[in-house]
């Protein structure tokens, strides 16, 4: 979904994300708050030899929540499971995978927010109290059983916490917000990134990449490999800082790290909606992209980097926006 910038092929992009995960809480760089609060919890957890409370991940895609989970896993010494609330179509599918835990192993659902309402509520007695309710039989013969599961830690990750039930949102005892990443944080994950894969790059190209990755570990990640390209094949391996840009110029990354879509969705509000407010359906159509999408990966940065706002008559532009598409605002 979050498929932005350029499109490789996805089994090639999952294996190059694992081979650069962070796999310490101390290699994961930024968002000290939610590090800090983890590494306690985790700390405490092991001292009691009890499973960890449960964890809900939200935040954009790319932010590192999938790294996260690996990391609570491994910090625990504890083995992961992991699914996702699209692939979870049935309650059996669910009672498969908590039955098929052992004690303190951590179970991942990616995009928990997807899984339907009366599988969610299988999750409820199964989070509170390690137990699992379900019905079984055929319609003449069913009746319910209850089966003792061991402690675990449900670690949920989620791009929209808005659309979590109420009550399963209360079953997590930590819920962490991950933030968009700085230049500085960024520059630091470019350069783990290098090291890692054994590709140099110089300081100033390494600021460069990371100003114009949207606060997004996932795209510096991205991008590095594209400028390593251009390295390799017009230079002499080591990613300098004209390199740099001129390959993110030929990918339409501009010099505040927007993308060709962002780009589009602010001069569609200007020059067809007059600024706005315009609503998130118009908007939406009008560039030709879901309406999720717009909410879950674009609007986010826009809002946090202050080149869109939002009131309660829809979407605007700031003057901010003007400016960085150099377009006059017309009275
Ligand atoms: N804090 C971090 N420090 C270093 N690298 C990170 C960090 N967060 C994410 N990454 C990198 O970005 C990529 C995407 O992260 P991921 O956990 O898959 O994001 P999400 O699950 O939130 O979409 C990973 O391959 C990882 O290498
Ligand atoms: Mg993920």
């Amino acid at each position: 979904m979050d498929e932005r910038v350029i499109t490789n092929n996805e089994l090639d992009e999952d294996a190059f994300e694992s081979s650069i995960r962070p796999n310490r809480l101390s290699e994961y760089v930024g968002q000290s708050e939610v590090k800090e609060n983890l590494d306690v919890f985790i700390k405490a957890a092991k001292m009691r030899d009890e499973s960890l409370d449960h964890v809900l991940l939200y935040g954009p895609p790319g932010l590192g929540k999938t790294t996260l989970a690996f990391i609570i896993a491994n910090e625990l010494g504890s083995n992961i499971k992991t699914s996702s609330g699209p692939a979870i179509e049935k309650t059996g599918d669910l009672a498969a995978l908590l039955s098929s835990l052992e004690p303190g192993d951590v179970l991942f659902i990616d995009e928990i927010h997807r899984m339907p309402r009366y599988i969610e509520e299988v999750l409820y007695s199964a989070m509170e109290d390690f137990t699992l309710d379900i019905m079984v039989g055929n319609d003449s013969s069913s009746r319910s059983i209850k089966i003792d599961l061991p402690p675990f830690t449900l670690v949920g990750a989620t791009t929209r916490a808005g659309d979590l039930t109420g009550p399963l949102r209360d079953r997590f005892g930590i819920t962490s917000k991950l933030k968009f990443y700085t230049v500085e944080e960024l520059t630091n994950i470019v350069k783990r990134t290098s090291r890692v894969l054994g590709c140099p790059i110089e300081e100033e190209a390494a600021v460069e990449l990371a100003s114009r990755s949207r606060g997004t570990p996932r795209i510096a990640n991205r991008l590095f490999r594209r400028v390593r390209d251009y390295a390799i094949v017009m230079g002499n391996g080591v990613i300098d800082l004209d390199i740099t840009r001129m390959a993110l110029d030929k990918l339409k990354v501009d010099s505040s790290g927007l993308d060709e879509t962002d780009f589009n969705l602010l001069l569609s509000i200007i020059e067809r909606f007059n600024g706005g407010p315009v609503g998130i359906e118009a908007l939406a159509s009008s560039i030709g992209e879901e309406q999720t999408t717009i909410e879950d990966v674009y609007e986010p940065f826009l809002l946090q980097q202050g080149f869109l706002k939002r009131t309660s008559r829809g979407r605007m532009v700031t003057e901010k926006a003007y400016e960085h598409l150099n377009i006059k605002r017309e009275e």
